[in-house]
């Protein structure tokens, strides 16, 4: 096998430069020879090549080598000579573990690769299944379409998260792990003995992580007769049957004839909530909190949105941040809002 024979005190500068041509062999381990070390490298490596990246008067040597057998520890790793870093990362960046359930994106021109890339994130992950994202987010409920790329065809798991656990169907249901900060810095703020509108409560991930917390009583509404059954299973799951009412149906309905005064109202709906907020205002009492979240690039339009429903009522803006991302420039934005 090829080798480079450099002085022991050239080692770690000739190896970088190898390795950002991807010239090192790392599959085999560096050996030692008395003041030198000799470095495995590609089998295409010639003296040309080392002078045009600026190595010279080393030599290269035919030698034996023993394998490197580190195990994989990135998704970098395991992906290593099937795709180049930048789309590695990319596929990264949109990773999202649910339970026993890896959901990422592989963009098109990886089609052909999508299966090995399946595969190297449940090695990676030490999940159970993994799918692929086929569409945005859509429709009334929420969810995508999602594809089957690796492991057990399993679509149904349970989320742990900050002491909660959320029983769900990634086909069926919206969950964000992405949320998680959102939800616990929600619950932290909620006192013993309020009472609660959960418009979009989803499988009940807002709702649980408050209930677990406080002493509430929480209407958790959903449309989704999926997220409904979901929420009512989450509710016995971590014992907050006392705390938590599960609704099924349009929120607007629910709200519409109960003259209800909430302390404290969560719109987590962020691409249609602004159609909510009138009716959310009329349900919250004075002093009462709105969180209100919108896909925005900024928080002007937002806090307007509000001010305007409210009036004549005030609004005292206390909090406004982005929660996550959702595309270039693009944000799930959140407002606490104050209504008097
Ligand atoms: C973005 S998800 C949020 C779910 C949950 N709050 C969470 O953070 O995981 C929005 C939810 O609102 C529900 N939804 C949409 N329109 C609704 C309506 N008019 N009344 C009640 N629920 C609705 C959808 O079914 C979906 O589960």
């Amino acid at each position: 096998m090829k080798g480079l024979k450099v002085p022991k005190y050239l080692a770690d500068y000739i190896r970088r430069i190898l390795l950002k041509h991807s010239l090192i062999n790392l599959n085999m381990k560096i050996k030692r020879l008395g003041d030198f070390v000799i470095v495995p490298v590609n089998k295409n490596l010639d003296s040309g090549m080392l002078e045009k990246i600026g190595i010279y008067n080393v030599e290269i040597i035919e030698t034996d080598f023993e394998i490197q057998n580190k195990a994989p520890r990135s998704l970098k790793d395991y992906l290593k000579g099937l795709l180049e870093e930048g789309k590695i990362d990319e596929i990264k960046r949109s990773f999202d573990i649910i339970g026993d359930i890896v959901i990422l994106e592989i963009p098109d021109d990886l089609e052909e690769e999508k299966n090995q890339i399946g595969e190297a994130a449940l090695k990676f992950t030490r999940r159970k299944a993994v799918f692929r994202k086929k569409s945005k987010i859509k429709g009334i409920k929420r969810t995508r379409e999602l594809e089957h790329i690796a492991g057990e065809e399993i679509s149904e798991t349970t989320h742990k998260e900050y002491g909660c656990r959320y029983m769900l169907d990634v086909r069926k249901v919206y969950f964000s792990p992405r949320l998680a900060t959102e939800r616990e810095r929600i619950s932290n703020q909620v006192r013993d003995g309020e009472l609660i509108i959960d418009m979009f409560a989803g499988v009940g991930s807002f709702s649980i992580a408050i209930a677990k917390k406080h002493e509430v009583e929480i209407y958790a509404v959903d449309i989704n007769e999926d997220a409904y059954n979901y929420l009512k299973q989450n509710i016995q799951l971590n014992k907050v049957q006392e705390r938590i009412i599960p609704i099924f149906g349009d929120v607007f309905e629910f709200l519409e004839d109960k003259n209800m005064k909430a302390d404290r109202i969560i719109m987590n709906l962020p691409g249609s909530a602004w159609k909510f907020l009138e009716i959310a205002i009329k349900s919250v009492k004075s002093g009462g909190i709105i969180h209100y979240y919108e896909f925005a690039c900024d928080f002007e339009k937002a806090i307007e949105k509000l001010k305007n429903a409210a009036y004549p009522r005030k609004v005292k803006i206390l909090n406004k941040r982005k929660v996550k991302s959702k595309s270039p420039g693009m944000w799930h934005i959140g407002v606490d809002a104050l209504v008097f």
